[in-house]
């Protein structure tokens, strides 16, 4: 009797324990790494302007509040940011049109993780462009959730399918432990690479991101960073190139994240090997992008539409 209740109770924390993890998007260390990656090519400018409006709690350091959008998102007074972290597309469709999918589950527009960003984007530059406009929203938030809404929009799953809400509902074992394939690109994957590579030692692993940035990967960064005029959604996307983020994750869904992953499936080495590189690489633009963004919103330059 005694141990079976204990066995139920073990269930039941198992079980909660899977579904707060479920529901975190790119894990606490993702969202680290994008950020500390985007502060390393903030503009002086976007220095000063972001330690301005950080919160106290943050004590200067954007990385250390990355997370914060997925800490609130399950309280009730929070619970209309969390369709915020993602966009569900056409079941095997592989691609994303924002005009379609950028909606909540009660269809909803803008409601969706591209819709997000160009809500706080927009608000942060309208402060920024006009000093003097009264500023109705709260700009730290701004910050805050446009910082890991960029974070959220480069993994491919959460640019994922409806039907199995971006890998979400797809149960796979990673190596022996039984998760599901959003988790497994939201933490399982970088967990694994700290652990063999790393030495468990995020900071490393975030300096290895730089290095290639600074060398392997250096004739692509300004690929990257700018702006394409083309991508005409049905919003106005000149200052922000978000579309094209989203476009990408899923392909890279398509063609790395679901193949080979059917319900089921144990993930091993093959896998996580011939993933890793995407993921790296999602990581590293995602802080080059947040950083051009918020170089955008922040310079005193000029805005030069697309530039
Ligand atoms: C835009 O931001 C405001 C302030 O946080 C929020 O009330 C509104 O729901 C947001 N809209 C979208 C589409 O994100
Ligand atoms: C802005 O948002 C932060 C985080 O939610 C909060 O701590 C702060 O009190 C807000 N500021 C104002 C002026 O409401
Ligand atoms: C790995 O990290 C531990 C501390 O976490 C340290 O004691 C050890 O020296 C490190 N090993 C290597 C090879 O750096
Ligand atoms: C750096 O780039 C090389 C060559 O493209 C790649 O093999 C390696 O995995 C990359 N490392 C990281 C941390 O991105
Ligand atoms: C828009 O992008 C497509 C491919 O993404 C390209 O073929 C086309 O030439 C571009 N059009 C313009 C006007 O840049
Ligand atoms: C697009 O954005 C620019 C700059 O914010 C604005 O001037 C323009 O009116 C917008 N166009 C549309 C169609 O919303
Ligand atoms: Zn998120």
């Amino acid at each position: 009797m005694k141990s079976s209740l204990l066995r139920l109770w073990f269930a039941r924390v198992i079980v909660l324990t899977q579904l707060i993890h479920g529901a975190l998007s790119w894990g606490k260390e993702g969202h680290y790494t994008v950020c500390k990656i985007a502060e390393s090519y903030f503009e002086e400018e976007t220095v000063a302007a972001v330690k301005r409006l950080l919160p106290e709690s943050a004590q200067g350091d954007l990385a250390s509040v990355c997370s914060w959008p997925d800490e609130i998102k399950h309280h009730w007074q929070w619970r209309w940011t969390s369709p915020l972290h993602y966009v569900d597309t056409p079941d095997y469709r592989c691609n994303y049109l924002y005009c379609r999918d950028c909606h909540d589950t009660h269809k909803h527009q803008d409601r969706c993780v591209t819709g997000a960003i160009f809500n706080y984007t927009m608000q942060l530059m309208s402060a920024s462009e006009n000093s003097r406009r009264i500023v109705h929203y709260n700009l730290t938030e701004a910050l805050m959730f446009l910082s890991h809404y960029i974070g959220d929009v480069h993994q491919p799953l959460h640019v994922g399918f409806l039907g199995d809400e971006g890998g979400n509902t797809i149960t796979v074992r990673w190596y022996r432990r039984k998760t599901n394939l959003h988790h497994v690109w939201d933490n399982m994957i970088i967990e694994s690479t700290l652990k063999t590579y790393y030495n468990k030692s995020l900071p490393l692993m975030i300096q290895a991101l730089q290095a290639n940035l600074t060398h392997g990967w250096s004739n692509d960064v300004p690929s990257w960073e700018s702006c394409q005029l083309n991508q005409t959604a049905c919003p106005n996307s000149t200052v922000v190139d978000v579309f094209r983020y989203a476009s990408e994750s899923i392909s890279l869904a398509c063609k790395y994240a679901y193949r080979n992953a059917t319900p089921g499936t144990t993930l091993g080495d093959d896998y996580f090997l011939s993933r890793l590189p995407v993921v790296e690489k999602r990581l590293a633009q995602g802080g080059i992008r947040l950083a051009a963004t918020l170089n955008r919103i922040f310079s005193s330059k000029p805005k030069l539409a697309g530039a």
